[in-house]
């Protein structure tokens, strides 16, 4: 199988731990165990190392499930990150051949994936100039008889958008009359700045699924607990899926995913107040910097930055990385240069930091 470079994760994978100013991350400051397990110290010694629940326990599935409507912990099948949930699904519903339409811009590993797998990608995008609502026409034109799978990731990355109600039943309906399947990544929902919580394609369409995980808006992504939810038999065959990957979550990691889950609703405040405290920063730099626009985001610590400068996208944050030691993601990295991806959820002095290099380097640039 030939599989090209996931851009963005390499970028990061190759750049995050030698930075000083890492502001490539799209979720909120993560948590400190000792943060999380207060009271539970005892629970956390008695965890027996085994391979325990390979599909998660029943407990973690069932507090999972209770995330969305009318699902039980048979519709839940837990996997080490939301990125494990998203290759089972693939793996699972995409062959040789088979039609997917898919949003963009999105976080690429499904378009890496289903193309390596040796799907027909075609492509729908979200408009900026319309706040980042849905290209309908375009969706309408890719979605057709024999479409598989059309692919959404709701709330957004890497814009932060949210797509409208009437939106997702455009999608819903096109793929209702073509009895296509939808994978709706959701891993930001949680993250929403205005308290709202962002619909689910499980909530209007039977053929849906979706992914999603603690890494982002519960500020955890080195517990690497992510899920897939949907119809209880295709759950069951994406369990077996896993049997072929990494057979089963850590142990430890199930136990603190439901100490989190428990705890979800202080988590989701603190996740808010972050954003709520950072975004304000973000805007006011934005509107000293002369250069860069954005719209805001609805959801997510991110901004997908539109910047007026010559410069290629890959260009210029490979110099802010060299120069600076300041991380971000090139426009690029979406298939979409003119934009830098600036995650806004690190603790709000070091986004400052990281925010005034920024600004340095395009006074810099542009006085020469
Ligand atoms: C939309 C989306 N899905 C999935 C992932 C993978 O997250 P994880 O495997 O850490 O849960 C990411 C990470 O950036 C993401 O942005």
């Amino acid at each position: 199988m030939r599989i090209r470079d996931f851009k963005m994760e390499r970028w990061q994978s190759t750049y995050e731990n030698v930075v000083q100013y890492n502001l490539a991350e799209s979720g909120v400051h993560p948590f400190m165990v000792r943060e999380l397990v207060e009271g539970e110290l005892e629970n956390l010694a008695s965890v027996r190392l085994g391979y325990g629940h390979t599909n998660g326990t029943p407990e973690l599935r069932d507090l999972i499930s209770r995330i969305y409507k009318e699902q039980t912990d048979r519709n839940v099948v837990v996997a080490n990150g939301s990125s494990e949930a998203n290759f089972v699904s693939i793996w699972r519903l995409v062959e040789r051949g088979s039609k997917i339409a898919l949003m963009l811009p999105n976080y690429m590993q499904i378009w890496g994936l289903a193309q390596a797998l040796g799907a027909k990608v075609r492509t729908f995008r979200l408009q900026e100039k319309n706040d980042w609502a849905l290209d309908i026409e375009r969706l309408k034109d890719v979605v057709g008889r024999g479409t598989k799978l059309i692919i959404v990731c709701n709330p957004n990355n890497p814009t932060g958008s949210v797509l409208s109600t009437s939106d997702m039943k455009a999608i819903r309906d096109l793929a209702s009359e073509n009895r296509a399947w939808i994978l709706s990544d959701v891993v930001y929902q949680g993250a929403e700045l205005d308290g709202s919580t962002t619909q689910s394609f499980l909530d209007i369409y039977d053929r849906t699924l979706v992914t999603s995980g603690l890494s982002k808006a519960y500020g955890l992504p080195g517990l690497r607990i992510g899920w897939v939810a949907g119809p209880e038999s295709l759950i069951a065959k994406l369990w077996s899926n896993r049997d072929y990957t990494t057979i089963a979550p850590s142990a430890v990691s199930d136990l603190l995913a439901r100490i989190a889950l428990k705890k979800r609703k202080q988590i989701l405040e603190r996740t808010r107040n972050i954003l709520g405290t950072n975004l304000p920063i973000l805007e006011e730099w934005v509107s000293r910097s002369g250069v860069l626009g954005f719209v805001k985001p609805k959801a997510g610590a991110i901004t997908f930055m539109r910047y007026r400068l010559k410069t290629n996208s890959t260009e210029l944050a490979r110099n802010l990385c060299e120069k600076k030691s300041v991380l971000v993601v090139p426009g690029d990295h979406f298939g979409i240069d003119g934009y830098l991806r600036i995650g806004y959820g690190v603790e709000a002095d070091h986004l400052r930091a990281g925010l005034d290099l920024i600004g340095q380097f395009i006074h810099e640039s542009t006085v020469r």
